[in-house]
């Protein structure tokens, strides 16, 4: 007689949004650079300085062990769609669901009009925000910012140099707006994390001792032409690179265990700004240019502090 096993398929909590130089592709082979404390539960807190989508917090965060996770970006929008997920889930869910009643209801050409519609709003009311305080036009503001993620093209959050979103509209056939299922696991997952809108440099003041930091900055632009998203009207320039480098060497020699991420410009200054660690490379099949048919495999570079 064969047996069958009733095998639960509980389904993990994973990026609600989607984010330009996302992990979630790379989760298999990055798992091969996890510490391995890590792996034997022996790490009691996760940092992750650059969060964006999140795809490695929500990985291990749901794989081991760990106590607490503190989780840090500097793009306002996107923090305080974290803390709305983590505090009013409920709220949100209601919201979106609204907006995308609206937007299903529409003929193609009009779905586009609510879009810049939403748009618009969108960016005419980021000088109101309070982004220090919760204040319940933040259920709105995080309801708009993934239904914009959710029906732009591409799904890319981009800014322009004065902070207006301007990605323009997607063409979606049935378009998941709302997943109501993996906003309510993602926040039961955020409740082990602190979430912080700040520099990836406060890393410096909240780290503790027995903790693994994962650094994903933005990318170091390929080569002149490639097409660089900005996350925030600010960018990240090559002294930016070097300050970040400097801060994973004082870490370093507090015996933290780091691991840092980015894209390998083949020029070597990756490998001179950390000499003396490990430098892995792994191939990457990158979504970060707007043209789909120059998306290619890229080689991205794991820089760890530990021997894997
Ligand atoms: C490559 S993305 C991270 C992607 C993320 N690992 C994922 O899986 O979606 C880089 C992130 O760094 C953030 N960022 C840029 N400059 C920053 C800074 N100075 N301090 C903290 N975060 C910053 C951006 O807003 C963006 O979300």
């Amino acid at each position: 007689m064969i047996k069958y096993s009733c095998m639960i398929q509980y389904k993990l909590a994973k990026p609600f949004l989607k984010w330009a130089g996302g992990k979630s592709q790379l989760l298999a082979q990055f798992e091969k650079f996890y510490p391995t404390l890590l792996k034997e539960n022996r790490i009691d807190y996760y940092f992750e300085p650059f969060l964006g989508g999140g795809a490695v917090f929500f990985d291990i965060i749901q794989k081991y062990d760990i106590k607490k996770a503190y989780l840090i970006d500097i793009n306002e929008d996107l923090i305080l769609t974290y803390l709305v997920i983590q505090n009013h889930v409920y709220d949100l869910i209601k919201t979106l669901r609204e907006l995308e009643s609206q937007y299903k209801k529409l003929s193609q050409e009009k779905r586009k009009h609510f879009y810049y519609m939403i748009r618009d709003a969108y960016n005419e009311k980021k000088p109101y925000i309070n982004y220090n305080k919760f204040h319940p036009d933040w259920i709105e503001r995080s309801a708009q910012m993934i239904f914009l993620n959710k029906t732009c093209y591409n799904g890319l959050y981009r800014l322009n140099s004065s902070g207006e979103f301007n990605s323009p509209a997607g063409n979606y056939k049935n378009p998941t707006i709302l997943d109501e299922e993996n906003l309510i696991h993602a926040s039961q997952v955020l409740e082990k994390a602190e979430i912080f809108c700040n520099s990836y440099k406060i890393v410096l003041k909240l780290i503790k001792k027995n903790s693994f930091v994962y650094f994903d900055p933005p990318y170091r632009p390929i080569s002149n032409s490639a097409n660089f998203v900005k996350y925030t009207q600010f960018g990240f320039t090559e002294e930016d690179q070097k300050e970040l480098a400097n801060i994973y060497k004082i870490l370093d020699k507090k015996n933290i265990y780091l691991m840092l991420s980015n894209s390998d410009p083949k020029d070597k200054f990756f490998e001179h700004l950390y000499h003396g660690y490990y430098i892995n490379k792994i191939n990457a099949n990158r979504m970060i240019n707007c043209q789909g048919d120059k998306r290619g495999k890229i080689q991205e570079i794991i820089v760890t502090n530990y021997a894997i």
